[in-house]
């Protein structure tokens, strides 16, 4: 007790680096249980930015220990980097615990991941290339590394060699690429492993021991809720379970450890990569949001599709999720705008549709419809009370509290620690 989760609504890129930086200020533990380093949560602290992928938000507090649990894949010369980077900024890193279950992301996944893509053509997800989907697909088929391999140089040359043979024959027959050669990778790997070796740990205990002791857990989630491999807009989707779910298989707790889950949602919306986005705005509103949210992603650097606030996908995220409450971020950027619109409801052939529309189908051809709200025209990134925020933004919550028939906790207005207006307590 207790164990609070903290999931994106969305796809991705809500602010959660942001919010789980917030609440890591009063946590023992901050946990990944899912995804990689296709993440990028940014975090500015007295205007110094970090870029996170791998290493869990907790890090840039010396009381809170930052996990990375079995349920994510790990690249470990991504990690390395990461924590010299952190290092070299003056950041404790040795406190990093990492699961010897986490899967590693092999060089042939990146390869993989690019040749597929390319393959796909005009139906190409828009992954970040960075071999999540093959990472996850060979733990799926039982073929993966996992990081303890990493320490058994024999155990590690052994399963290298049978994972290696078959993408060989992939890349080679079925890509015409060149085979990769084992003894570079297991040279390359094995070097990654001295590195490595003092945060390979049993992080299932250390959670639960950490939770029977009343101490504050907070398993950080990455992507997002439409962007989930079961719950998404399949294929467009990531590889893994980013729902509050996903927390207790990706980190080893059982449901009841969880007592808190803090859904995140931009004020509007985005998505990078492909897929459908009922919401999306029309050119003119897209850039003016790219361009006041700065919606270039933290990963890929891609600029964001964007959009409005999608209350059906909020409405489905809260339930999925059982949500206890709601961060809303970046009502700021809201601010360029003098009539604001959010999605209440789809409409397919004359239906509408106010929950999630059961196929594909109709979620890929649907259109939005739109309430629209006046603007309130002016910056309000100074506000830091409830009355600070126009009525015209306080009338907006309520529409987004009432939409989601959720409690809004917070409300973001910047990217910094202290933009932030406290609604209510957190539950
Ligand atoms: P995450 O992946 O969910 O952690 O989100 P990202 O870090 O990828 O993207 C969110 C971006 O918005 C980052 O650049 C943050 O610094 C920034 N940000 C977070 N909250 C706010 C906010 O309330 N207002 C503004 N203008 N920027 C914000
Ligand atoms: P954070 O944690 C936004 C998207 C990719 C692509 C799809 C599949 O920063 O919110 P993948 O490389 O995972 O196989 O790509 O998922 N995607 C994200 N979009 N934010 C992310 O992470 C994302 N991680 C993956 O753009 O559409
Ligand atoms: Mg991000």
């Amino acid at each position: 007790m207790p164990g609070i989760a903290l999931v994106g609504t969305q796809w991705g890129d809500e602010g959660k680096g942001k919010v789980t930086d917030l609440l890591a200020e009063k946590t023992d533990l901050v946990v990944r249980y899912q995804g990689g380093n296709n993440a990028g949560h940014t975090i500015v602290v007295e205007g110094e930015r970090y870029a996170l992928h791998l290493v869990p938000t907790g890090i840039l507090y010396p009381h809170c220990v930052p996990v990375i649990g079995p349920g994510v894949v790990v690249n470990p010369s991504v990690l390395i980097e990461e924590l010299e980077n952190l290092s070299s900024r003056g950041i404790d890193t040795t406190r990093l615990l990492l699961s010897g279950n986490a899967h590693l992301i092999m060089p042939y996944h990146l390869e993989l991941d690019r040749v597929t893509e390319r393959r796909l053509g005009k139906n190409r997800l828009g992954t970040t290339k960075r071999g999540i989907g093959p990472a996850y697909a060979d733990k799926a088929t039982r073929i993966g590394l996992r990081v303890q391999d990493l320490l058994d140089p024999k155990i590690f040359s052994a399963k290298l060699e049978v994972a290696l043979k078959e993408k060989n024959l992939f890349l080679t027959r079925v890509y015409g690429r060149l085979p990769m050669d084992q003894a570079e990778i297991e040279d390359a790997y094995l070097g990654f492993a001295e590195t490595l070796a003092p945060h390979i740990s049993d992080t299932d205990t250390v959670i639960h021991q950490a939770l029977d002791a009343d101490k504050t857990v907070l398993f950080e989630g990455a992507q997002a809720t439409m962007l989930d491999l079961d719950h998404g807009t399949y294929p467009f989707v990531t590889s893994s379970n980013p729902v509050a779910g996903g927390a207790c298989a990706g980190a080893g707790v059982g449901p009841l450890d969880i007592q808190r889950i803090i859904g995140i949602s931009k004020a509007y919306c985005t998505r990078v990569g492909s897929g459908p986005f009922p919401s999306e705005a029309d050119p003119a509103d897209g850039e003016i949001l790219v361009e006041a949210g700065q919606e270039y992603g933290t990963t890929t650097g891609r600029k964001r599709r964007c959009g409005w606030f999608d209350a059906v996908a909020g409405r489905f995220a809260a339930r999925l999720n059982t949500l206890t409450e709601v961060v809303i971020t970046k009502l700021d950027v809201l601010s360029a705008f003098e009539k604001i619109k959010v999605c209440v409801a789809y409409e397919f052939e004359g239906q509408r549709h106010e929950h999630m529309p059961p196929n594909q189908t109709i979620f890929n051809k649907c259109k939005p419809v739109y309430e629209e709200l006046p603007g309130w025209s002016q910056d309000i990134t100074g506000a830091r009370e409830t009355e600070d925020l126009p009525k015209e933004a306080r009338a907006y919550l309520e529409l987004l509290e009432e939409l989601l028939a959720t409690p809004i906790s917070w409300v973001s207005v910047g990217p910094s620690r202290d933009e932030i207006v406290r609604l209510r307590e957190m539950s």
